[in-house]
């Protein structure tokens, strides 16, 4: 488990390293988790590098595994046992299927649009 660990954390402090580097040379933050977190370190540190408030860069490494593992089982067991329900089902199978058509059509589906789908909804959450 400690072996695991220490791999994961040094992809992680890895993928850290790489966009640090790019936000202080100048590339915006993408307005994701990451980069927020990153944000609050940077702003949070003296010039010696030392972290006066703001997360500590050990904090944004767990905050990462937090969420990748709170993540990931989770929504692929969730969209598993979807795809296994629906192909016993396919009558809901094709309402869903015409609910994103006639919403969005071949369009990239928006987030603001995920409040519209009624019937998809009820499939994942209900
Ligand atoms: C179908 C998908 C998911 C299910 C069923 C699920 C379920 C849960 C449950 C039951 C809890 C515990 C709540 C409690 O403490 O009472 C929880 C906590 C949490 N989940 Fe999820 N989750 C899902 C997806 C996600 C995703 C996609 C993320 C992040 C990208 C996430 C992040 C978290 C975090 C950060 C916590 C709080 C952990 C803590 O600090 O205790 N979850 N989730």
């Amino acid at each position: 488990m400690s072996e695991i660990n220490n791999e994961i954390e040094s992809i992680l402090l890895n993928l850290i390293r790489k966009r640090m580097q790019a936000m202080q040379e100048g590339e915006n933050t993408k307005n994701d988790l990451l980069g927020l977190m990153l944000e609050s370190n940077m702003r949070g540190t003296d010039e010696n590098g030392q972290c006066i408030s703001g997360m500590t860069i050990d904090e944004v490494v767990e905050e990462c595994k937090l969420f990748y593992f709170a993540g990931t089982e989770t929504t692929s067991i969730l969209l598993t046992w979807t795809m296994v329900i629906l192909s016993m089902h396919p009558e809901w199978q094709d309402r869903a299927r015409e609910e994103v058509l006639g919403l969005f059509g071949k369009n990239k589906i928006e987030h603001e649009g995920f409040a519209r789908l009624k019937t998809v909804s009820s499939v994942l959450f209900t």
